[in-house]
């Protein structure tokens, strides 16, 4: 049977530790949030951003922008922000509305308080082996998870299912930066099964619910599940079929409760380590 990954538990503990450490500052950290339109599931993480920042001791900026909202608009209030010496972090909630081009937007945020690892310079720093200022949160919080539970990356295959900005991608360079053996599966591979039939550690982040088969999984791997997705009578589930690959696995992430938990801890932690970067602490 396999071992649970608790990110649920292990983002409490990462947490309860950062709580401490901003307990004593007198200045405390702040991190702004951009979200512009009505997606619901956004407007929902971003008042859990919100909240985890508050409890923590955190100082956080909600700035709401309509659907309609323009280019320009969203900009300004970048450049603002970066110009604010009391914001460390800025986050734009994604996907942005369809008209607004996103790639811009990123591009604005001043690397030194880019709490997502978003910008170029701080994504082009991770591809290129160099410490950035903050590593993108769900691929951090995996990272973590994996050092937490002592698995070893060093020399291992490691498949990543999906390319996104937000994970695939920064993800795959993490690991090879780990000394993995990494290979990047897209919507466009062949075979996939083959291929994470070689995984030692198989990470999904591709946002399909039962793309994770049994039979495409070696025997003794570690699983971590990025995605969240809906079934039918509404709950949560990954892209893994927990039951059907468990049984099979040494180690695997439940949703929710796995990777989930450790996205949000990875932001605050990344504001946190953003405000001491612009303090020289
Ligand atoms: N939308 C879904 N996940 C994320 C995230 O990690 N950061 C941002 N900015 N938007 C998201």
């Amino acid at each position: 049977m396999a071992k649970l990954i608790e990110g649920k538990l292990v983002a409490k503990k990462i947490l309860d530790n950062l709580s401490d450490e901003i307990l004593f500052l007198e200045k405390k950290p702040c991190l702004a949030v951009i979200i512009a339109g009505n997606d619901p599931a956004s407007k929902i993480y971003v008042n859990s951003k919100k909240k985890k920042a508050e409890e923590l001791g955190i100082k956080s900026i909600v700035i709401e922008l309509p659907e309609n909202c323009t280019q320009q608009e969203i900009l300004e209030k970048i450049y603002t922000l970066n110009n604010d010496d009391s914001v460390n972090a800025i986050l734009v909630q994604l996907p942005l509305p369809a008209h607004i081009d996103t790639k811009e937007v990123l591009e604005k945020i001043n690397p030194i308080k880019d709490v997502d690892g978003l910008h170029s310079y701080n994504l082009g720093r991770i591809a290129s082996g160099n410490k950035p200022y903050s590593y993108p949160c769900t691929p951090m919080g995996i990272i973590r998870l994996l050092e937490y539970y002592d698995i070893a990356v060093d020399g291992q295959n490691a498949v990543v299912i999906g390319r996104s900005n937000l994970v695939g991608r920064p993800l795959s360079y993490m690991l090879l930066n780990a000394n993995a053996t990494v290979t990047t599966c897209h919507s466009k591979t062949k075979n996939l099964a083959k291929i994470t039939g070689q995984a030692d550690i198989l990470i999904s982040a591709a946002g399909q619910k039962g793309l994770v088969k049994a039979g495409m999984v070696k025997k003794g791997a570690v699983v971590i599940d990025v995605g969240i997705n809906r079934q039918q009578d509404g709950k949560l589930c990954g892209d893994v079929d927990f039951w059907e690959v468990e049984p099979d696995v040494s180690y695997i992430t439940p949703v929710p409760g796995g990777v989930g938990p450790m996205t949000i801890c990875s932001l605050m932690q990344n504001t946190f380590d953003l405000y001491k970067i612009q303090n020289r602490i």
